[in-house]
């Protein structure tokens, strides 16, 4: 069941990857305590909004490089909104159009609709909440333009829902998708302390608790990750590819250095298990706002990291 609406309404409950766990995600950053995958998105709403914010920059560069292929779209459909960051700066970049945001989890439709009435936009922004993809058939109208940034992976059948996606396609729309691109680096290899390499080792105890998370989602169905292929096969024309930068040399904004400390944070929170002692006295020293050589104080602290963008079109 779906629900459409422009205005406050009750949250609903979203199964059980909305609201019965603990668990985080940032971008690509995700963990849970005791190795379970179950993100609870409404906690991480705080989180969301402020990388989403942070990343802003990226954003419109994507959004300036898909308006050369998607001219006035009348409907735009963010897919796995979120708090609405990305959507509202659509509405913005396009301002001759509608924005709908769909996502599983209503508390953070309702922050997003709270940042459209802030912005001055909320007669032309509107939220459906729903269980993906299956609520996208509460849309009116089909998409000019259908965005799904990290979205996708959390759905069981991605090619399923990839069929559905274009389904709502306006002939000529064009379904743009954000997934993979490289994890995000915050420090030098050798910080002074601890084994080089820290971020390399977490990566790959992040890649691990990937997999896990793909397997546990109900109806799972492993796929190969070749984005423009399976947008084929969902029946579109594979368009473009890109990635896009977000590149904060140090020394980096007040903003920059909360976005590292609360994802390293969460790595130390969830990845506990994939990473030695050493790794983990390492995460601890750097997260101690007592100790100068943290990220809290240190001087070298960036925040580098790159998002992939595929664009695929109906042709009929
Ligand atoms: C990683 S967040 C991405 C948010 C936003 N698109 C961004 O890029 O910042 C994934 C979003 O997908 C939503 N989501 C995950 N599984 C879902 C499902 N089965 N049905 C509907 N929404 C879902 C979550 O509520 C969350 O807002």
């Amino acid at each position: 069941m779906a629900h459409q609406h422009n205005e406050h309404r009750e949250p609903q409950g979203h199964g059980n990857k909305h609201g019965d766990e603990h668990g985080t995600e940032q971008g690509h950053r995700h963990g849970h305590h005791h190795g379970h995958t179950d993100i609870d998105w409404a906690v991480m709403a705080p989180l969301l909004e402020s990388q989403a914010e942070l990343f802003a920059p990226l954003y419109e560069r994507a959004m300036a490089w898909l308006a050369k292929e998607v001219t006035e779209p009348g409907l735009i459909v963010d897919t796995g909104s979120g708090p609405g960051v990305v959507a509202c700066l659509f509405a913005e970049t396009f301002p001759g159009a509608r924005v709908v945001a769909v996502d599983g989890s209503e508390p953070l439709l309702e922050r997003a609709r709270a940042r459209a009435a802030r912005l001055g936009i909320a007669d032309r922004f509107t939220t459906v909440a729903g269980e993906l993809p299956g609520s996208l058939t509460e849309l009116d109208y089909p998409a000019d333009l259908l965005w799904a940034s990290n979205a996708l992976h959390h759905l069981g059948d991605q090619r399923a829902a990839l069929a559905a996606f274009a389904e709502r396609l306006a002939p000529g729309g064009t379904l743009a998708l954000l997934e993979g691109g490289l994890p995000a680096r915050f420090l030098p290899r050798d910080i002074g302390f601890g084994r080089p390499g820290l971020q390399a080792r977490v990566d790959a105890v992040e890649a691990d608790w990937f997999t896990r998370m793909r397997e546990d989602i109900p109806g799972s169905v492993a796929v190969t990750e070749d984005w423009p292929a399976l947008m084929a096969a969902a029946g579109l024309k594979p368009a473009r590819t890109r990635s896009f930068l977000l590149d904060l040399p140090a020394p980096v904004s007040d903003r920059a250095r909360a976005y590292v400390v609360a994802s390293l944070t969460r790595l130390r929170e969830s990845l506990e298990e994939g990473l030695d002692a050493e790794d983990l006295a390492t995460l601890d020293r750097l997260l101690d706002p007592d100790d100068e050589a943290s990220v809290h104080h240190r001087s070298d602290v960036f925040v580098l990291k790159a998002h992939t963008v595929h664009t695929a079109v109906r042709t009929g």
